[in-house]
C-alpha cells in the first residue's frame, strides 16, 4: 500500500448523528498513518477559525426560527473559507485530507431534512467548489432511532440534534439519493454491525479504492 497509494486524497465521512463517525475517522487515519502517509483531519461546518465561528452560529440552539436558506448559505460560507484556506492547500502539498462531513451533508440535511431544492444546493456547490469533490466518501448507515438514542446519551443537544426523528429519516433518504447519483464515490457501511465487521469492511474497501 505504501508505494502505490495516491497522494493528496480528499476523504469524507458522513452519516446521521450517532452513526459512529468519530471512531471510524480515527480508524481511517490510523490506517493511512501506518502506511506512512501524512493526514490532515478536519470537520464541517468548521475547520478554520472563522468557519468554526460559523459552526457555533449554526449549532447553537436559539429562540428565533432559523431560515433554511440562511442555514444553507452559512454552510457554504464556512465551506468556502475551509476549502480555500485549509483543504486545497493541504491537497496541493500532497497531504491526505480526512473530513468529518462535507457537501453531501448539505444535500442530506438542508436538501433532505429541510426540503430545500437539490438544484439550489447544486448551484451553490458549483459556485464554491467548481468540480472539486471527495475522492472517497464513507457513509455510515444507522437506523435513525438507534442513532438518535446514541446521540442523546452524549449530553446537551445542539440545534440539529433537537430535530424530530422524521427529520433524520429525511436526512438518511437525502444521503441515499446522493449515493444513487454517484455510486462509485461512496462506500456505504452498515454501522449497526459490530465494530470489528464495520472496520474490516472499511480497511478492505479503503485499500481497494485508494491504491492506483
Ligand atoms: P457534527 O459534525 O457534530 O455531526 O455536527 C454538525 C451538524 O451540522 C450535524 O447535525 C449536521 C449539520 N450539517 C448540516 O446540516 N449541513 C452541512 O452541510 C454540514 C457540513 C453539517
Amino acid at each position: 500500500m505504501r508505494q502505490t497509494l495516491k497522494k493528496g486524497l480528499f476523504i469524507t465521512v458522513e452519516g446521521i448523528e450517532g452513526a459512529g463517525k468519530t471512531t471510524n475517522l480515527n480508524f481511517i487515519r490510523s490506517i493511512l498513518e501506518e502506511g506512512g502517509e501524512e493526514v490532515l483531519m478536519t470537520r464541517e461546518p468548521g475547520g478554520t477559525p472563522m468557519a468554526e465561528e460559523v459552526r457555533e452560529l449554526l449549532l447553537r440552539p436559539r429562540e428565533e426560527t432559523v431560515s433554511s436558506t440562511a442555514e444553507l448559505l452559512l454552510m457554504f460560507a464556512a465551506r468556502a473559507q475551509h476549502l480555500e484556506q485549509k483543504i486545497r492547500p493541504a491537497i496541493d502539498r500532497g497531504v491526505h485530507v480526512l473530513s468529518d462531513r462535507f457537501t453531501d451533508a448539505t444535500y442530506a440535511y438542508q436538501g433532505g431534512g429541510r426540503g430545500l431544492s437539490w438544484e439550489m444546493i447544486h448551484d451553490l456547490e458549483k459556485m464554491v467548489q467548481a468540480d472539486f469533490k471527495p475522492d472517497l466518501t464513507l457513509l455510515l448507515r444507522i437506523d435513525p432511532e438507534a442513532g438518535m438514542a446514541r446521540a442523546r446519551k452524549r449530553g446537551a443537544l445542539d440545534r440539529f440534534e433537537q430535530e424530530k426523528l422524521e427529520f433524520y429519516f429525511r436526512v438518511q433518504e437525502g444521503y441515499m439519493k446522493r449515493v444513487a447519483e454517484d455510486p462509485g464515490r461512496f462506500l456505504v457501511v452498515d454501522a449497526q454491525k459490530s465494530l470489528e465487521d464495520v472496520q474490516a469492511t472499511i480497511a478492505q474497501e479503503l485499500a481497494a479504492k485508494l491504491v492506483s
